[in-house]
């Protein structure tokens, strides 16, 4: 059965499931489960007799998303519409695919939604037929199969069964749906495994705001654009990205889980709710060194006759060094921000807060760092180091995600 390996490729993947209406269609149900627990986006449409063997309720609840069922339904056109439906998929699979949905398709039918999306997708579409051995075995179905062969690429278009054996109706013979666990590992087969496959990558990003009272707040030039890069390129390499990002301008990046905090302490508390689950921590976030000693409950007035405010600030905690000394610490990269001795202060760095790598770059330089959409870096661990040339924030995300991954899987095969 699938290996655990295989069914990682699915992870963060765009799958829209297309059920027709045969009896097998309530197996689709586990198969929407499957595809969810190995990390793949759902989204299902259904024709309208599928909707006689399954409700749309069920699907919906598992997938976690609406479930599609009309071509001309203005409010669901208006929230993701049957071209967006079709941009939106990595993979188009229908299953069941009847006899009937062959006929269309071979027909290059547009009379409801699913047909308008296998027309308008410029991803693979597999099928898992299913149907009555002898409507299987009927020459106009087959006529229809050898015409779907002509029209269609095999890399567009691709064929998932049918199995030999009983059928709902006591016939023995083809025309059995593959078994849901076997749909999702041929799945999982269309797409490449990226080095970080089955990884979960947490990555810190942005400032922190700590805040003074309701209305004000401390905090820093951070942009957030590092962090951002890395968390898209570490899903580009097949991880699972949680981003937990303080204040920034930045949209999230596509297929990212990202969680918003202000202060440190929150940064803390997020990082270590996700700790169990996270394989490697990337702490990219420039986090507030002090905080205020206290938070006014209200906004703090202006003092006639006072020419100077003091405000007692406490140091916040290390949210780097805190997860790298946790019992159920990940592989933890830090990043260190200096305008000299970048390679002297960056290795006491590396020991002083337990990491396993650091990503130290000269900030006395203006070209680069904090706002900038470039930067020059150098990478240290304690076996090595590697420097990075000035380059663009998205080509050294992967440099470093690379690098990262050197490391980390000599250490993983380490400890087996
Ligand atoms: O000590 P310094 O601020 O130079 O260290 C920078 C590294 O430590 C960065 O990776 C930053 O995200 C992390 N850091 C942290 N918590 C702090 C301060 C820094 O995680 N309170």
């Amino acid at each position: 059965m699938a290996s655990d390996n295989i069914l990682s490729r699915l992870q963060n993947k765009r799958i829209l499931l297309g059920i027709t209406g045969g009896i097998a269609a309530y197996k689709c149900a586990e198969l929407v489960r499957l595809y969810k627990k190995a990390g793949a986006e759902v989204h299902v449409v259904m024709t309208k007799s599928a909707q006689e063997f399954v409700t749309p309720l069920t699907l919906q609840a598992l997938s976690g998303n609406p479930v599609h069922t009309s071509l001309l339904d203005p409010e669901a056109e208006a929230g993701m519409g049957h071209i967006e439906l079709a941009r939106w998929a990595d993979l188009v699979v229908i299953a069941p695919a009847t006899a009937n949905f062959l006929a269309n398709l071979s027909q290059g039918k547009g009379d409801d939604l699913l047909n308008t999306i296998c027309l308008a997708t410029k991803s693979p579409i597999a099928l898992a037929p299913a149907m009555n051995q002898q409507m299987w075995a009927s020459p106009a179905t087959q006529n229809n199969i050898s015409t779907l062969k002509t029209l269609f690429s095999s890399d567009r278009l691709n064929w998932m069964g049918p199995a030999e054996g009983e059928q709902a109706c006591g016939d023995i013979g083809p025309g059995r749906m593959l078994e849901p666990a076997q749909i999702t590992e041929l799945s999982a087969s269309f797409f490449n495994e990226g080095i970080f496959s089955g990884q979960h990558i947490v990555i810190t990003a942005g400032p922190t705001q700590e805040a003074i009272d309701p209305v004000r707040y401390i905090s820093n030039h951070s942009s957030g654009k590092m962090g951002y890069a890395i968390a898209q390129a570490a899903v580009d390499l097949g991880a699972k990205v949680t981003l937990i990002s303080g204040p920034t301008n930045l949209s999230t990046p596509e297929r990212v889980t990202r969680i918003n905090i202000k202060s440190a302490e929150q940064l803390l508390e997020t990082s270590l709710l996700l700790i169990s689950t996270t394989d490697i921590f990337i702490a990219s976030a420039a986090v507030a060194d002090y905080r205020p000693s206290e938070i006014a409950e209200h906004k703090i007035k202006k003092v006639d006759g006072e020419d100077q405010m003091i405000i007692k600030l406490v140091k916040n905690p290390d949210i780097v060094a805190t997860v790298a000394q946790h019992p159920e610490r990940p592989f933890t990269v830090g990043f260190a921000a200096e305008t000299r001795d970048v390679k002297t202060y960056a290795h006491s760095k590396l020991e002083r807060k337990n990491l396993d790598m650091i990503v130290a770059n000269d900030v006395s330089n203006t070209n680069i760092g904090f706002n900038s959409d470039n930067n020059a870096a150098s990478i240290y661990w304690p076996e090595g180091q590697k420097e990075l040339e000035l380059m663009s924030k998205t080509q050294m995300a992967k440099e470093i995600l690379l690098t990262v991954h050197a490391t980390y899987s000599k250490s993983r095969s380490a400890t087996k």
